[in-house]
């Protein structure tokens, strides 16, 4: 019995899905608490394969149930489309899965607001998935924004709605966009309302209960905790805190409960959007692990930047976050690969540097100094059993686990389900 803490220790998409989805089996419940649908975590079963934006990853099991607790940011018509997305592939939603009246809404003007602000910082612009997330948390965290429970009261969504597209189109207009018109909005999102009640339920006293009765929860980390608003590589970031820390915050789980705390990490580095990224390669090698990886964004498409596994940002990862283990995801990419690289470690003007020593700008100036190792060339594609991965393999899992100083328990071997290592 454990509340199982499943968070991305990179740049995200990390592989989060595919180990959710496969520990979920166990578990009564999972949670996503932070994060909206810019995450999209792959999944692939004996249902099918899906792109999970919103959803819990753990809904293909059918002994647990899923919530999208109040740390988590909402588009409705995702959402939505999701739910309708899963029914249409016979996996159940009705009185399985569960949304916080707590969480903020995306409403049209995050995304417009999104895209504008990228566009007004130019080169410098964040990247962003263009989904609203940076607004909608802004609005959030400024008293000004618009939860599910004020959309299940027509009264309270109007008169809010009123509020906000009266600063809203100001600064829609300033910026050159067209001012929305409040009646649409509330011909959409009334729509929308009606669709997502049968969903809406507080679940507090759910987790409460499974903790006292010690029942298995499986919190889901969406993003990656480079990502993280205070400790990843801000602007370059995300605006949600992505480590270990925020499930109080986004679900009600105590710090103290917490009893595992996996931290997927890909068996190499990928980043979509922009900022610094140390080990990034701009050579052939990139372009294989890009290619083999199949490194597209599952929720934008865009091409992923593709690099050497990095043990200066796992350690910290690990640090931070207090990992209890490791998954270790993408092995099979490495299989052709003559050698193989790990950073170490930073330099800077001669002299040995960490992560958290300065900022994105700073990140861009170190110099990451390697050890490398002898690929194996062979197939680790579905192997099941650690003692049948070839030995150059073993030591290169032996060398991260070592410079990390966290035990690995998973090693993914595959996209689908069962193509795992549990140790
Ligand atoms: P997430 O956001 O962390 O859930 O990760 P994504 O789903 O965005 O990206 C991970 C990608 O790698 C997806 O296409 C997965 O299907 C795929 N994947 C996950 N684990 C493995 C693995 O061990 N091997 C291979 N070849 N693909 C994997
Ligand atoms: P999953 O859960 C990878 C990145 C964006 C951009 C920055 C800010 O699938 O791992 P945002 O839209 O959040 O304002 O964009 O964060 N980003 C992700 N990158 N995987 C994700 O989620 C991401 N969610 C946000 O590319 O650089
Ligand atoms: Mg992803």
């Amino acid at each position: 019995m454990a509340i199982t803490l499943i968070i991305g220790a990179q740049w995200g998409d990390e592989g989060k899905g595919k180990i959710i989805d496969y520990v979920a089996k166990n578990s009564k419940f999972v949670v996503r608490f932070h994060g909206g649908n810019n995450a999209g975590h792959t999944v692939i079963n004996q249902y099918g394969k899906f792109a999970m934006h919103l959803v819990p990853s753990g809904i293909f099991n059918p002994k647990s149930k899923s919530i999208i607790s109040n740390g988590t940011v909402i588009d409705l018509e995702v959402l939505l489309n999701e739910i309708e997305m899963l029914e249409k592939n016979k996996i159940t939603t009705k009185n399985k899965l569960f949304v916080s009246p707590r969480c903020h809404i995306i409403m049209p003007y995050h995304k417009l607001l999104d895209s504008l602000y990228e566009k007004a910082k130019g080169k410098n612009k964040t990247g962003t998935t263009g989904r609203g997330i940076g607004p909608v948390i802004a609005d959030k965290v400024s008293y000004n924004g618009i939860r599910i429970c004020d959309l299940m009261d027509k009264k309270i969504f109007s008169q809010k709605l009123n509020t906000q597209l009266l600063l809203k189109n100001k600064i829609l207009t300033a910026l050159g966009a067209k001012p929305l018109k409040q009646q649409e909005i509330e011909k959409t999102y009334f729509r929308f309302a009606k669709k997502i009640k049968p969903y809406v339920l507080e679940p507090y006293p759910m987790i409460e209960k499974a903790l006292i009765k010690k029942e298995n929860i499986l919190l889901e980390g969406a993003q990656g905790v480079f990502l993280d608003n205070d400790w990843g590589t801000y602007p370059f970031s995300t605006a949600s805190n992505t480590v270990s820390g925020a499930v109080t915050q986004g679900a009600g789980i105590p710090p103290k409960k917490l009893d595992k705390i996996i931290g997927v990490v890909k068996a190499y580095t990928t980043r979509v959007g922009e900022g610094p990224f140390p080990t990034e390669l701009f050579d052939k090698t990139g372009e294989s692990l890009q290619k083999y990886g199949g490194e597209f964004g599952a929720t934008t498409g865009r091409p992923r930047r593709c690099g050497w596994f990095d043990a200066e940002l796992i350690k910290f990862a690990g640090s931070i976050n207090g990992f209890t283990e490791l998954a270790i995801t993408k092995l099979d990419i490495l299989d052709n690969l003559p050698e193989i690289k790990i950073c170490t470690h930073y330099i800077l003007n001669g002299k040995k540097v960490n992560y958290y020593d300065g900022d994105a700008n700073f990140l861009t100036r170190v110099r990451p100094v390697y050890r490398t190792f002898k690929g194996w060339k062979k197939p680790t594609k579905g192997i099941t059993k650690y003692i049948n991965l070839p030995k150059e393999a073993k030591e290169y899992l032996k060398a991260i686990e070592n410079l990390v100083n966290v035990k690995i328990s998973y090693i993914s071997t595959g996209a689908k389900r069962q193509e795992i290592i549990k140790l």
